[in-house]
Formats: structure tokens, sequence, C-alpha cells
């Protein structure tokens, strides 16, 4: 920072005053929780109207497919809506729209879970990030298959002006998301926030499973839980319990808070007091104790299983409590992850495992060949399996998680 000098003049007066104008119109311009949303959304956000569909319940096929088994299919940073001004980013998203429909052919999950940066906000030069969203969402909602989504960091960052804009071309056409928005504020470079895009996703889907969380977890959205039922059990005993917690980043820090594993730790405790239903969690950014159980491994390689050294573990800013709380509940068999792209291990960790999730899209960094973790579900004798289907159809990793 610059320091003023002692002396000060008129003009001097006027800069600072006129820098300071232009600070403050800049903050109340780009902060997207500004403005007329805040009260909007704050007056229809209420967690009964936003509570997963059907009770959060999810039923086993049967029928036709007659195993009792249900399988879920893994979709992790999509980065959607890449560099929209190019031939390369609308290429990317048709690239990982033909990756999720392979997947989704090969292996018929009865869910899907869409494990956070499922658009890339921070290259988004409209208001309307929903159309982005709707375009990740599209291959599983095509096929009839429910599924749930949580966010990552890149879900909401603000809209960044690339370098090259300042250059001689220019700037590139502002996109509207509708012609008739032309010139009016769906046109602005204002990025869509957290809260309006799982509304849109809700509002528009019959299909989606995507819940909030209650107000006193905000800014952190997709904290909800779904439990998985069979045709020989009921909601009241249930096969599974899925946990969903928003792990931030983006416009606030990468972290899961004190009063996210205080929800948590309420949750779980009613819905599955004496530990008796297992359980799975799902977050986008690792938390610590993936380094740790990475670093362990390494030398050994111990039980882990898939890609453990084509990058360094970007964990999340600090641990807020959330770990110690899995760990003291022997019915957590396994956290998923995504973030990072090169990465897509198992590892056991305490009494349960630690699972990065496969980089499934073309959006985002890194050259990895794409994929999906695939989960199955096995009810009595419950078993959790789980092995990664590459793009091209072949399938390694496979390791079972209930033991
Ligand atoms: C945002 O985009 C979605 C998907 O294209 C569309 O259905 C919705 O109406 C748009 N919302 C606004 C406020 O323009
Ligand atoms: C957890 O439960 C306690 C006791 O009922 C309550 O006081 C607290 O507000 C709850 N916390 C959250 C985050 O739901
Ligand atoms: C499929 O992709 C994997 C990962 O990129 C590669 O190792 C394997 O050789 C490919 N197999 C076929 C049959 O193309």
């Amino acid at each position: 920072m610059a320091r003023f000098p002692n002396r000060s003049s008129a003009p001097n007066r006027w800069y600072t005053i006129t820098v300071l104008f232009l600070i403050l119109r800049n903050i109340v311009m780009v902060r997207p929780e500004d403005g007329p949303h805040e009260n909007t959304l704050g007056l229809i956000a209420d967690d009964d109207i936003f509570a997963p569909l059907n009770d959060g319940c999810l039923r086993f096929a049967g029928g036709s497919k007659g195993a009792s088994s249900f399988k879920v299919a893994l979709f992790a940073d999509l980065h959607f809506g890449e560099n929209a001004w190019s031939d390369w980013g609308p290429q990317q998203d048709l690239n990982s729209v033909k990756v999720m429909s392979t997947i989704l052919d090969i292996e018929s999950p009865d869910f899907v879970v869409y494990l956070g940066d499922v658009i890339t906000a921070n290259n988004l030069p409209i208001h309307n990030a929903s159309f982005y969203w709707d375009q990740a969402i599209s291959p599983t909602r095509d096929r009839n298959i429910p599924w749930a989504s949580l966010f990552g960091n890149h879900d909401d960052a603000p809209f960044e002006w690339p370098i090259d804009w300042f250059s001689s071309s220019g700037i590139p056409q502002i996109l509207c998301s509708s012609a008739h928005d032309f010139g009016g504020d769906k046109c602005s470079f204002k990025g869509t926030t957290r809260l309006e895009l799982m509304r849109d996703e809700r509002r528009r889907n019959s299909l989606s499973y995507t819940g909030f969380g209650p107000r006193n977890l905000w800014p952190s959205v997709s904290n909800y839980v779904l439990t998985i039922v069979s045709p020989k059990s009921d909601s009241k005993s249930p096969v599974m319990l899925m946990y969903f917690l928003d792990s931030g980043g983006g416009s606030y820090p990468e972290v899961i808070s004190t009063i996210q594993s205080e929800w948590f730790r309420n949750k779980s405790q009613k819905m599955n007091p004496d530990s008796s239903i297992p359980e799975i969690v799902f977050w986008h950014i690792p938390s610590q104790a993936y380094k740790n159980a990475a670093k362990k491994a390494a030398p050994r390689r111990a039980q882990c299983v898939g890609s453990m050294f084509e990058e360094r573990v970007a964990a999340q800013e600090a641990e807020m409590g959330m770990m110690k709380l899995l760990k003291e509940r022997p019915s957590v068999k396994a956290i998923f992850v995504g973030h990072n792209h090169g990465l897509d291990w198992c590892c056991p960790y305490e009494k349960m495992w630690l699972c990065y999730a496969r980089h499934t899209g073309y959006g985002g960094y890194g050259n990895w060949a794409r994929g999906a973790r695939i989960l199955e579900i096995i009810d009595e004798p419950f078993s959790l399996k789980s092995w990664i289907r590459m793009e091209n159809g072949t399938l390694h990793s496979e390791v079972v998680l209930s033991t």
C-alpha cells in the first residue's frame, strides 16, 4: 500500500476521495450478495421449502434389475462454461457431455452425485450461470436418472476479466441469458450466487434431490442428508445415509465450519443415534487428513488404490472439527471428494476410507484421462464397493469400502 504524504493539498484530497469513491462503487457493484437478491432469497429460503425431495429417500430399483443393489455415479470437476468467447470452451463442454453420456450408458446408475466445480463461475461473462449448470446436468436428466449436487470452490467465484481483453482486439461481445435481456441486468458481468444456482436447479427439475442447508449455516449452502431405502427395508431402517456438505471456497474461505460440524453432529445423532446404519459423506475440497493419509501411504502404498502421485493434495484451509466427529462414528465408511484433477485414490484412514472421485470434465486444469467413480451398495448383508470407469470404457481401482 502506498502511503499518503503528511502534507495535504486540495488536489491530493480530491484524488483520495475519487479513489475511495471508485473503490466503494466497485465493492457495491461486484458483491453478488448485495442488492435485492438477498431480500428476495431471504424471504423464500425457508428450511422446509428447501428440504430434499421425498424427504430425501431414495429407493433401490429392484424390479427388472432383479439384484438388490443401488448404484451411484460421481461426476467431479466438470468445469462447464470455460472461455465462452472462444471455440475451445464450448467444445470442452460437448466433450464433457460425451464422457457423462458414455459412463451413464455403460453403468446405468440409479443415482448421480455432482461433486462440485460443476461450472467455472469465474469464467462466465453472464449473470445467469444456471444456463451452464443446466447443460452439465442434462445427460443425467435426459436419461431420467435422479441426482444431487453440491458446491465446489469454482461454482461461485466472481467473474475475472482475462488480461487479453485489454489488448487491441478488445472486449468480446457481452453474452446475455436471453435476447430480451440485451442491455439489462442479465447481461452484466456479475456472477450468480450459490443460492441462485441451487434455487434454479431445484425449481426446474423434479429429479433433483439437492437440498439447502438451514440458513444458520450460510454462506455454506449444500448441506443435507439423503437416505437409501431397499424394498426389504423402510425409511425407519434404511440401508445407508449419504451426507452432503459444502466445503466452501470462491467467495469465502475453503473450510467446513464449526457450525457445519455441529449441524452434522445434530443430524447424525437424530437419524442414526446408535451408529447402526452405514454412512458415507460427500464434499468437494479434501480435508487435511487426505494429506496425512497420502504421506503415510506413500512409502508402502499400503492398501491404497488409484493414482496417488500425479499431484500434491490441495486441502482445505483449516480443520474445524468435522474429521474428529467422523472418526468417532463407527458407521462412517468413506468420504468422497474432488478438487484435485490428477488424483483418484482411496486409502484407509482410521476406521474409514478417504477417497477421491475421478476428474470427469474437459474444463479446468490438467489433461488426465476422464472418468467417474462408481459406488455399488448391496443390501443384506451390507456391502459398499467402488471402482473407476474411464471414458474409453475401461475399469480400474476396484475396492471394497465396507470392510
Ligand atoms: C437462467 O438459465 C436457465 C437455464 O437456461 C433458465 O431456465 C432461467 O430462466 C434463467 N434465469 C434467468 C433469471 O434468466
Ligand atoms: C444442535 O442442537 C442443539 C441442541 O438442540 C441446538 O442448540 C443447536 O442450535 C443445534 N446446532 C445446529 C447447527 O443445528
Ligand atoms: C483407456 O484409457 C486408459 C487411461 O487413459 C488407458 O490406460 C487405456 O490404455 C485405454 N484403453 C483402451 C482400450 O483404449
